[in-house]
């Protein structure tokens, strides 16, 4: 019978105590900011669905991404947009593609900012999916692997920091290890979306980078969102294949799956707050419903708590704001 003997209030009564004893703390530094890139000059177009997230086009880009580097934010992750899309996505590896290109604006314009580079096909192919087809439609595993090992040579090469596939093809990360040290990249870390589960959430993006799937849907190469076990399979393939970084997406809903893959794991991990999970707090934030701000500092917190190190949002920039403002 601890009460009134123990009373936790007493460590709460005053903002010098819980700052004292406060478990999570959330900073700049955990942050990495989503930038969408596409061809052309000055273009800033507002994506529909995700109030204050842009299109944009290199000139701006730059700006943008020096903006979040004073900020406070380490690192920026790409999208491309490309100018065409074909069956095989092959703008998603040329090394005059969208995204090498902007690498090398970002390198140049904020050397210390890290720049890390999504590396799947669905931005750039005309079906919309990750890999490619075979006859029947399906999404052929084996063929599509040299593809994207491809684009995480050219995207290294360009001078990303990190590249970062998340297309969920088996043995993606040790094709891309495999070619990124073959080409004298072996310093290039390789973020591995490995717990990437066929969302709903992924909806608002696939506005964003124009990759909503033409026909069908992602489920036969994401998980089932009703796997847990799996994911634990799923990072530990993708640490022996090399990641040196693991990433949970999306974020608030999987939060279970953040810590038993924190438990499990020895790397850092990393989640992505997804557009879905965006948007829905600017919407009901837009609408007076929720406090935008605080309930995207909680969200976050949330997934620090549950024991990412790294949180990959577009909320990066007001986050660093806010937190700055305390
Ligand atoms: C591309 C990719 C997707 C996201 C990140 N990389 C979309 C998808 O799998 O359809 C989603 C990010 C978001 O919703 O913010 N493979």
């Amino acid at each position: 019978m601890p009460y009134p003997r123990q009373r936790p209030r007493r460590l709460r009564r005053t903002e010098t105590w819980r700052r004292m004893v406060r478990e999570t703390r959330l900073s700049p530094d955990d942050l990495v900011y989503p930038l969408f890139v596409v061809h052309g000059e000055g273009v800033r177009s507002q994506v529909p669905t995700m109030p204050g997230v842009f299109q944009l086009s290199i000139d701006l880009l730059v700006e943008e991404a020096a903006e979040a580097y004073e900020l406070g934010i380490p690192a920026v992750i790409l999208f491309g947009i490309p100018e065409h899309k074909d069956a095989q996505g092959s703008e998603g590896y040329s090394a005059d593609g969208v995204v090498p290109r902007a690498a090398r604006a970002l390198k140049r314009a904020v050397p210390d900012l890290q720049v890390w580079a999504d590396v799947c096909l669905c931005e750039y192919t005309d079906h919309g999916h990750c890999g490619l087809l075979t006859e029947s439609g399906e999404v052929d595993n084996d063929s599509t692997l040299p593809l994207l090992a491809r684009a995480a040579v050219v995207y290294a090469q360009a001078g990303s920091d990190v590249v970062a596939p998340s297309d969920m093809m088996d043995g993606r990360v040790g094709a891309v290890r495999r070619a990124l040290d073959e080409h004298q990249l072996d310093q290039v870390p390789i973020v591995s979306y490995a717990a990437k589960y066929a969302s709903a959430f992924y909806g608002p993006f696939r506005d964003a980078a124009h990759s909503t799937p033409a026909f069908g849907d992602r489920r036969a190469y994401q998980m089932d969102p009703a796997n847990a076990i799996e994911a634990l399979r799923e990072v530990a393939l993708d640490v022996d294949e090399g990641a040196d970084i693991v990433m949970v997406k999306p974020a608030g809903p999987y939060l279970d799956v953040v810590r038993r893959v924190r438990e499990t794991v020895t790397v850092p991990v990393a989640a992505y707050q997804v557009s879905g999970e965006y948007s829905l707090i600017k919407a009901a934030g837009a609408n007076g419903w929720v406090d935008e701000r605080r309930v995207a500092l909680e969200s976050l917190v949330g997934i620090r708590r549950a024991g990412a190190d790294i949180i990959v949002t577009y909320f990066a920039k007001d986050a660093a704001r806010w937190l700055a403002e305390g």
